[in-house]
């Protein structure tokens, strides 16, 4: 019986997430082939993350693009359907909650073979967020569940899972923050991209937040505000882009628009910022392990812990500009408390446990 463990990873989020995991698996010296949904395909949302993060070059590219839900659903679950026909590996790890992720979820269910989630069990118990959806297809059809953080046990319990399928193994996406961190070196980021030395650093990409054009304009409205106390950088996801141009968020008057930056780029400006406002999920774990405040712009998260433990805070957008400004002015104070085994360990732990049931799934033959 095949030995081999495949990854399938395909947006920007999935990369620092799927490194540490392939590393240490790599040096348990497992089988391993890494396929590229190529779901995100400019250079600044998917290679420049291997190079900057070590990532091995994908085995495949399915090279399936952008498209509405529908289409790049099944037009991921053709691909990797071949694929995995192709590969019979003997089981398939995915990563977060993408269209990925979800596509490859079905697909492995419906060929039988054996699927890992890493990241299993976040809820934010919005179902208009195509991310709540994907979680919960996804883990009800996953055989390993390795979560992040400890409230995904009854989250899963409560969905039927069972509990003897889960491992709490900590949060991979710290592993490469906490490995790529003497590398992080703001002033130079910030000269290139003539920024002055206290900044705050935005992300938007929700289509909560950049679809619908009257909550834009609010955020929008709200940064142009924040940009009078305080330089605001947003390296802009593509999604959107022209039509939030179009609305107002444009460079000038403190407010600097960017592409899209490396790991190494982005995070080095990140980790010296005196604010962060964003509706990324990843960047409110991030900001939890550098200090930095983090306002969340969406009525929910599926990352409590970053709240409870870290420094991030939910704000609508009708108050982002007061908060902000309550933040830089020192009046908001946050807890900072590491979570539960986010300790650089967790790919070993993900190693581990994918192992354990290959092994497992060998000896059963
Ligand atoms: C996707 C994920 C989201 C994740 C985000 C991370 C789903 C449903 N959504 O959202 O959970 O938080 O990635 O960044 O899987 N585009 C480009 N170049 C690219 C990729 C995308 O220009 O390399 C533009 C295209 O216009 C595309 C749009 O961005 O239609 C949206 O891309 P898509 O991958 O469908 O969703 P994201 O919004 O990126
Ligand atoms: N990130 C990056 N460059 C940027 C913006 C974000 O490298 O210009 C990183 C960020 O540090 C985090 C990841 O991208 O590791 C988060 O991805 P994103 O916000 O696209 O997705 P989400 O986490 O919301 O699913």
């Amino acid at each position: 019986m095949s030995r081999t463990i495949a990854h399938v990873v395909g947006a920007r989020p999935n990369f620092m997430k799927a490194a540490p995991v392939v590393d240490a698996l790599a040096a348990l010296g497992a089988e391993q082939v890494l396929i590229h949904t190529g779901q995100h395909y400019d250079e600044k949302m998917s290679d420049i993350f291997f190079r900057d993060l070590g990532i091995p070059e994908p085995d495949v590219n399915l090279g399936v693009g952008s498209g509405s839900h529908a289409t790049q659903t099944a037009a991921l679950m053709t691909g990797l359907e071949t694929t995995i026909l192709e590969r019979s590996p003997a089981v398939l790890v995915v990563y977060g909650d993408i269209n990925s992720t979800l596509a490859a979820a079905l697909v492995c269910s419906k060929l039988g073979v054996p699927l890992v989630h890493v990241e299993a069990g976040l809820r934010s118990f919005d179902m208009t967020m195509p991310e709540e959806i994907n979680r919960r297809v996804t883990d009800v059809l996953t055989d390993l569940l390795l979560v992040t953080s400890p409230e995904a046990y009854a989250h899963l319990a409560n969905e039927g899972c069972a509990v003897d399928q889960i491992r709490f193994v900590g949060n991979p996406m710290i592993d490469t923050l906490l490995r790529t961190r003497d590398r992080f070196d703001g002033a130079p980021v910030r000269a290139a991209n003539g920024l002055p030395d206290r900044i705050a650093v935005s992300t938007l990409h929700r289509p909560a937040n950049v679809d619908d054009p009257a909550v834009a304009q609010q955020i929008i409205d709200a940064l142009r505000q924040v940009a009078k106390t305080i330089d605001v950088v947003v390296p802009l996801h593509p999604r959107g882009r022209q039509r939030l141009a179009d609305l107002g968020l444009v460079s000038g008057d403190g407010l600097h628009i960017i592409d899209p930056l490396g790991y190494v780029e982005f995070l080095s400006l990140v980790a010296d910022a005196d604010l962060v406002i964003t509706d990324s999920g990843g960047v409110q774990e991030e900001t939890t392990i550098l200090d930095v405040p983090c306002l969340t712009v969406r009525p929910n998260t599926e990352r409590p812990i970053t709240i409870s433990h870290g420094t991030n805070r939910l704000v609508t957008p009708a108050e982002l500009a007061e908060v902000a400004e309550a933040v830089l002015g020192g009046r908001v104070s946050f807890p900072a408390e590491r979570p539960p085994l986010w300790d650089g360990r967790a790919g070993e732990r993900c190693a581990t446990a994918i192992v354990e049931l290959v092994d497992d799934l060998v000896s059963r033959g």
